[in-house]
């Protein structure tokens, strides 16, 4: 079994009086794909901000590539090498394919290779064919597609996604779906968050299942396919 890259112990955060998550405990390991799956409110985005920092931790730990991250401003925490894409695209829709992709340029760390627009381009071949286009001229999902590959400009050992695959039309889940197994292949580790029991059934290895701010199941992916019982309760509408 791979050493854990990211682990998450007990965690608890909020928004001002209103509290979220209730002592959540999740690691991803080297190079794997795991799901964070969960209907809507259930908690997915809270628990990627607080492990990115964006919302302050009210207890609990989270540790990435041997330290402990807990509590340290989203910059120190992306410059660990841990990348975040939020459910909202970020991208600068006046510039073109290729300049998003370098404005997100930053060194690796030492003994890693270097992400190019060029690399990228193969792992998200749509956005070769349009590298010269402005970004307002994208569609959602070519924007999300760009959201992420400028991530990895920074280099990240491993990347934190928001739910990648809503609001994409059909074509476009297939494309985003080839992309997060191409991250896997470069050795990138993914947390990504899902409502799309397909979409994260095609890329990750094993599955956390959450409701109310609390992991209800956790195990292999093939097991939540398999688990009737389970979909039911926490991930059918
Ligand atoms: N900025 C916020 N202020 C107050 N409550 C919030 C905020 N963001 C989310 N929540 C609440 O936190 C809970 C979990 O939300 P969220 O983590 O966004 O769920 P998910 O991503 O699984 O759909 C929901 O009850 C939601 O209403
Ligand atoms: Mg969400």
């Amino acid at each position: 079994m791979a050493e854990a890259v990211l682990e998450v112990e007990a965690l608890h955060a909020g928004y001002g009086p209103a509290k979220v998550l209730f002592g959540v405990s999740l690691s991803l390991r080297r190079g794997e794909v795991a799901a964070l799956m969960g209907r809507n409110g259930a908690g997915k985005s809270t628990t990627l901000k607080a492990i990115m920092g964006l919302l302050p931790p009210r207890g609990g730990r989270v540790r990435f590539a041997g330290q402990d991250i807990t509590g340290l401003p989203p910059f120190r925490i992306a410059r660990l090498g841990l990348g975040y894409v939020p459910e909202e695209r970020r991208i600068f829709t006046d510039l073109t394919v290729y300049e998003n992709l370098e404005v997100g340029r930053r060194a690796p760390a030492a003994g890693r290779a270097a992400w190019t627009p060029e690399r990228l381009f193969t792992v998200f071949p749509n956005l070769a064919e349009m590298r010269g286009r402005r970004a307002s001229a994208m569609s959602g999902g070519e924007q999300q597609m760009l959201t992420i590959a400028r991530t990895l400009m920074g280099n990240p050992e491993a990347v934190l996604l928001d739910e990648p695959s809503e609001g994409l039309a059909p074509v476009i889940v297939e494309q985003m779906a080839d992309a997060v197994l191409r991250m896997k292949e470069e050795g990138i580790a993914v947390l990504l968050s899902e409502q799309n029991l397909d979409f994260a059934a095609a890329v990750a290895d094993r599955a956390y299942v959450i409701e109310r701010g609390e992991i209800r199941f956790q195990g292999a992916m093939a097991a939540l396919e398999a688990d009737e019982q389970v979909r039911e309760a926490y991930l059918t509408v």
